[in-house]
């Protein structure tokens, strides 16, 4: 029997948690032969709502879960954790841009930044779900000196997700047919969905999708949005497909990206496609078998993706200014 694997979820009481928590302690995160613990965190006012998900959880009876600790200290559910799931945070309401978010949410990262530091395990891998997501992940890694910058994560999955299905749709055909797509910068409006990469039965996007109008417009603005409708339509922001994702999320960076095909996450920047070294920005990401993970390079974005691109790492460079003091 393999050691447990401390899984620490913050915003325990939450929405996207209660779609989330139950595949990580079923094993379908982690795999079907991997022990898991889990540590959930919240604030003191959801603590009786996090009791309720504890019964729950215990009602499952899953056979792979060693222990569930409930707490509303970072120190205490950073302890040791393997993956940190950083999901606890204020999301938007109609009207609002993720960043909206920031001088609210922000602070929450530097704590928890330290925490981290402190408390995890020495491998620990941290992927920061709550928004405005990348600039909480440049708080969080910011405060956290102990843990090497390739452990931080922000979830671009989603949008990820988001654009795969949506060409699958413009093509008529299945998703599993579509590879190669990238999510590049900002978790935003800014965000640049790449097709000019993306391939189609293993041909080139635009050669399938022959309707550049519709590429360059629709898809780009339908994955950059697909947020706010979401909010629009539910009164809420999405949390089963957000939840989906950050499973989708961590099994990559356990068992890697498939041959020739690629992921995308925002980490911190090395420099690669001029994205300035340290800012948190999403890229094509390359994963081996157990995690260890590169920036795929060499691609070609042309004049088109490179403004795009640059515009979203403006926002970012903006979002780190108002946040400056909180950087550690
Ligand atoms: P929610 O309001 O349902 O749940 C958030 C939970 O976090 C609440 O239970 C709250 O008590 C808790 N919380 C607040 N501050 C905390 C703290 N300091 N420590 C621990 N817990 C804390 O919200 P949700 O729908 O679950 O969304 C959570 C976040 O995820 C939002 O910021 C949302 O915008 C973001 N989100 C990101 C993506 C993405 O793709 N990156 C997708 C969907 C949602
Ligand atoms: C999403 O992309 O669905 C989330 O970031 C929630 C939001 O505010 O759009």
């Amino acid at each position: 029997m393999k050691a447990p694997v401390r899984v620490a979820v913050t915003g325990g009481a939450g929405q996207i948690a209660y779609n989330l928590i139950f595949s990580v302690a079923s094993g379908e995160m982690l795999g079907p032969d991997q022990p898991v613990a889990l540590s959930l965190l919240e604030i003191p006012v959801a603590m009786d709502g996090l009791k309720g998900v504890a019964m729950e959880i215990e009602d499952c009876a899953f056979p792979l879960l060693t222990d569930v600790t409930l707490t509303s200290d970072p120190v205490e559910a950073f302890r040791g954790a393997g993956w940190a799931l950083l999901v606890g945070s204020k999301p938007r309401q109609k009207g609002m841009e993720r960043n909206d978010l920031i001088r609210e949410n922000g602070p929450i990262f530097t704590t928890q930044g330290k925490a981290l530091s402190d408390q995890a395990a020495p491998d620990v891998r941290i992927l920061v779900v709550g928004n405005p997501c990348n600039t909480n992940c440049l708080i969080a890694q910011r405060n956290a000196p102990r843990i090497p910058k390739n452990r931080w994560f922000a979830m671009t999955r989603l949008d990820h997700n988001r654009a795969m299905a949506q060409l699958a749709r413009q093509a008529k055909r299945p998703v599993a047919s579509v590879t190669n797509v990238t999510i590049w910068g900002n978790h935003s409006a800014t965000q640049y969905p790449d097709f000019q990469q993306a391939r189609i039965d293993g041909k080139p996007a635009p050669e399938v999708i022959r309707d550049r109008a519709w590429l360059e417009g629709e898809f780009i603005t339908g994955v950059q949005q697909r947020g706010a409708k979401v909010i629009e339509a539910r009164g809420k922001s999405s949390a089963a497909s957000a939840a989906n994702a950050a499973l989708g999320h961590v099994r990559t960076f356990v068992q890697g990206t498939p041959a020739g095909d690629w992921t995308s996450a925002a980490v911190v920047s090395d420099g690669s496609y001029g994205v300035p070294e340290g800012l948190v920005s999403s890229f094509p990401i390359r994963v081996q078998k157990g995690g260890e993970w590169e920036i795929v390079q060499g691609l070609d974005l042309g004049d088109f993706g490179r403004d795009r691109l640059r515009k979203s790492v403006a926002e970012l460079e903006a979002e780190r200014e108002v946040v400056r003091d909180l950087l550690g």
